[in-house]
């Protein structure tokens, strides 16, 4: 038990993933039934603290969350406050505004001392201001993309596996039935996380990540030659940042007020419209998207994001100042939260399970 009273602000902010209730409910309950501190919501991510939206959080307001998707507090991954989007001028370019000190200003008003901001890395990025006008901020390591630097794992990533995993079960069934080849395209940004570990968990018979360019020949003489034996289907997964040799990652769509303007999507699309050209077999694509960021978490998700919760309220207890908390080497841990900022965590090509799938037969298309 702490005697020292602490006003913490806490915010979820960039994309939503499961398990966010789960460390919402368990940073709330832990700072007020171990310390008897005041905890404070802010809505919608930085935004709310830059609109001055920001409301007392009670353990009853954190109650039968735990299980939970998405985030009671609200989310957004548009408001940087050091460069925020207030408007277009004639030319319909975006104009921004440095507005940390209406954010001070509201934090201020509360006595908020600490901030516990629950994010991935545009979240932390966005935190270093906060940290550099001398507000304590403690990092919970949040996405389903997994590439956080510093951090074997981020909250979000196991579920959104687990869903990927169970898409690609019942897209395996149908492609063999046809002889399809099923192209299925799931989210990650730059990284290929969730599209190898999916991939290997449903047995996919081609991986393809953004950390490795791919050779359409390569991947086709694949396919043929599982035709040829037998399998006249394969089931493709492809991360949406996933480029060809020499190519470039396919851009959906560009919102230049988001500090990470580049929405990507598109290239299972690609890639399956250039197999059926190249080997006459049939494809068909299915574009997961935002389905695996969406729904209750899986268990070992909400046990995660309980011991992170319970993690941070023991840093700030013991007078801890500016870290991130971190798994490493399975171990809870935490690090300076200034040291990842605008950083990404990708897959080594040395992974121990890319060398396992590639030892099974499956093909990354290089
Ligand atoms: O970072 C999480 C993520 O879901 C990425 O995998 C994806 O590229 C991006 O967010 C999509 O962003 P939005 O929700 O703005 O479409």
């Amino acid at each position: 038990m702490s005697h020292q009273p602490r006003r913490i602000g806490l915010l979820t902010g960039g994309g939503d993933c499961p398990g966010l209730n789960a460390v919402i409910r368990a940073v709330a309950k832990t700072a007020i039934y171990d310390h008897s501190w005041e905890v404070f919501g802010i809505e919608d991510g930085f935004l709310g603290m830059i609109e001055n939206r920001i409301h007392p959080l009670t353990a009853q307001n954190v109650s039968g969350i735990l299980n939970t998707g998405g985030t009671i507090l609200g989310t957004s991954n548009k408001a940087d406050p050091s460069r925020y989007a207030t408007g277009y001028n004639a030319s319909g370019e975006p104009q921004f505004e440095n507005v940390i000190d209406t954010c001070l200003a509201n934090l201020l008003a509360r006595e908020i001392d600490t901030l516990i901001v629950i994010g991935g890395d545009g979240t932390m990025s966005g935190s270093q201001a906060f940290v550099d006008a001398g507000v304590n901020c403690i990092g919970l390591p949040k996405t389903i993309d997994n590439d956080l630097e510093g951090t074997d794992l981020t909250f979000g990533f196991m579920t959104a596996v687990e869903t990927a995993t169970h898409a690609l079960d019942r897209l395996h069934t149908t492609a063999m039935s046809h002889h399809r080849v099923m192209v299925v395209e799931v989210m990650g940004r730059n990284a290929g996380w969730i599209a190898l570990h999916a991939g290997v968990a449903s047995g996919s018979d081609v991986i393809l990540i953004p950390e490795i360019p791919y050779d359409l020949k390569s991947i086709s003489e694949f396919v043929i030659e599982r035709s040829k034996h037998g399998k006249r289907f394969s089931l493709v997964c492809i991360s949406e940042g996933a480029k060809p040799k020499g190519g470039k990652q396919v851009v959906s769509k560009i919102d230049p007020t988001s500090p990470d303007p580049i929405r990507l999507g598109g290239i299972g699309e690609q890639l399956a419209d250039d197999i059926a050209r190249v080997t006459d077999l049939e494809a068909r694509t299915t574009v997961l998207g935002h389905v695996v960021r969406g729904g209750t978490p899986v268990a070992a998700d909400r046990v995660f994001a309980t011991l992170l919760g319970h993690h941070a309220i023991g840093l700030i207890a013991a007078g801890e100042r500016n870290r991130l908390v971190v798994c490493k080497d399975t171990k809870l841990t935490d690090i300076d939260i200034r040291t990842v900022a605008n950083k990404q965590r990708l897959v080594s090509l040395e992974d121990p399970l890319i060398l396992a799938a590639r030892a099974v037969g499956t093909c990354f298309g290089d």
